[in-house]
C-alpha cells in the first residue's frame, strides 16, 4: 500500500469501511451476564444521571445512522454505516437489558423519528459523539481505576466505548471523504455546513452542562410533575453529584483532561494510522490544560477551599 492517503479517493474509502467492518464484534447484548451488585454499587449505579438520556439519545442516534445506511448508494459505505446503525441499536438494547436487570426506572420516550435528510443527522450525530466521547473516555477510565464496578460490569461498557471510537473515527474520515470528493469550489461551503453542524452539537452540550451545574441532571425536561419515578430520580441524581468527588477520589481539573487526551489517543491508536483522527476537541483541550496549574497540594476543589 502506498504511504499517503488520498482523502477522497477510493482507497480512502475502503480502509475507512474496511477498517470498520473488520473491528466489529459481533457480541449479542442477550449473552450478557450481568454482575450481582452489592447495595452500594446498585445505590451508585442507579444514581447514575445518565439513564434516561443515554437510552433516548442511543434509540434515536441508532435510527438516524440507520436511516442514511438505507439511502446510502455506494454498497461499501451502505454496508459500513448500516453496520454503525446496528451498533447503535445494540447500544440501546445493552441499556435496556441493564435498566431491567438491575431495576432502574427510565422514562418511557416515543418512537425516533426517521430525518428528513439522513446525512446531515449522520453529521450532526456523529459531531456530537466525537463531542461526548472525548470525556466519556476519560470519565470511564476514573471510574474503572477507582473500582466503581465490578469487572463484568466495566468489562461490557468497555466494549461500548471502543465501539464509540470506531464510530467517531469512521465519521471523521467519512465527512473528510465527503468533502474531498467535492469539487473545491464548493468545499468552502461544506466546510461552513459541517462547522455549523458542529457548533449546534457544541451548544447543545454547553446546554445540557448548565443544566447539570443547575441541579437539572438527566436532561429529561418533559417528564410529567407527578411522574412516580421522578422523585427517586432526582433524588438519586443529587446524591451521585454531591458524592461523585469522593466516589472518583481526588483529581484536578488538569489531571481529568490529561487522561481524556490520554484515554482519546490510547482508543484510536489501534486503527490505521493513516486514517485521520478527530483533532478539534484534543487540540482546544491541550490548550486549556496548557495554561491550568499543575496539581499541588493545595489543588482542592472550590467548595473545599470555601470550607
Ligand atoms: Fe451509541
Ligand atoms: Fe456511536
Amino acid at each position: 500500500m502506498s504511504k499517503a492517503l488520498v482523502l477522497g479517493s477510493e482507497e480512502h474509502k475502503k480502509l475507512l469501511c474496511r477498517t470498520f467492518i473488520d473491528t466489529h464484534d459481533p457480541f449479542k447484548p442477550e449473552d450478557i451476564r450481568w454482575p450481582e451488585l452489592d447495595a452500594e454499587g446498585l445505590e451508585r449505579l442507579k444514581a447514575m444521571p445518565v439513564w434516561n438520556e443515554a437510552t433516548r439519545t442511543e434509540a434515536a442516534t441508532a435510527v438516524k445512522v440507520q436511516s442514511l445506511g438505507d439511502t446510502e448508494k455506494d454498497p461499501l459505505l451502505a454496508e459500513a454505516i448500516s453496520l454503525q446503525g446496528y451498533e447503535e441499536g445494540r447500544h440501546a438494547d445493552v441499556l435496556r437489558l441493564l435498566t431491567r436487570h438491575y431495576g432502574i426506572p427510565v422514562m418511557p420516550f416515543p418512537e425516533p423519528e426517521v430525518p428528513a435528510d439522513p446525512t446531515r443527522a449522520f453529521l450532526r450525530t456523529g459531531y456530537g459523539e466525537c463531542l461526548d466521547s472525548f470525556f466519556a473516555f476519560g470519565l470511564f477510565r476514573l471510574g474503572v481505576d477507582a473500582d466503581l464496578f465490578p469487572k463484568a460490569l466495566t468489562d461490557v461498557f468497555e466494549q461500548i466505548m471502543q465501539e464509540k471510537a470506531r464510530h467517531i473515527l469512521f465519521i471523521v474520515n467519512w465527512a473528510a471523504y465527503l468533502r474531498a470528493r467535492r469539487p473545491a469550489a464548493l468545499r468552502p461551503a461544506f466546510d461552513l455546513w459541517r462547522a455549523w453542524n458542529i457548533a449546534g452539537q457544541a451548544f447543545d452540550r454547553l446546554k445540557g452542562a448548565l443544566q447539570m451545574a443547575g441541579g437539572g441532571g438527566d436532561k429529561d425536561k418533559k417528564e410529567p410533575k407527578g411522574s412516580p419515578e421522578a422523585p427517586d430520580r432526582d433524588h438519586t441524581q443529587a446524591g451521585f453529584t454531591l458524592k461523585s468527588h469522593s466516589v472518583f477520589g481526588d483529581f484536578s481539573l488538569r489531571s481529568f483532561l490529561e487522561t481524556c487526551l490520554n484515554e482519546n489517543e490510547r482508543r484510536l491508536s489501534p486503527y490505521d494510522p493513516r486514517l485521520l483522527r478527530p483533532t478539534l476537541v484534543p487540540s482546544v483541550v491541550r490548550k486549556v490544560v496548557y495554561v491550568l496549574p499543575r496539581r499541588n497540594a493545595s489543588s482542592k476543589g472550590p467548595e473545599e477551599k470555601a470550607a
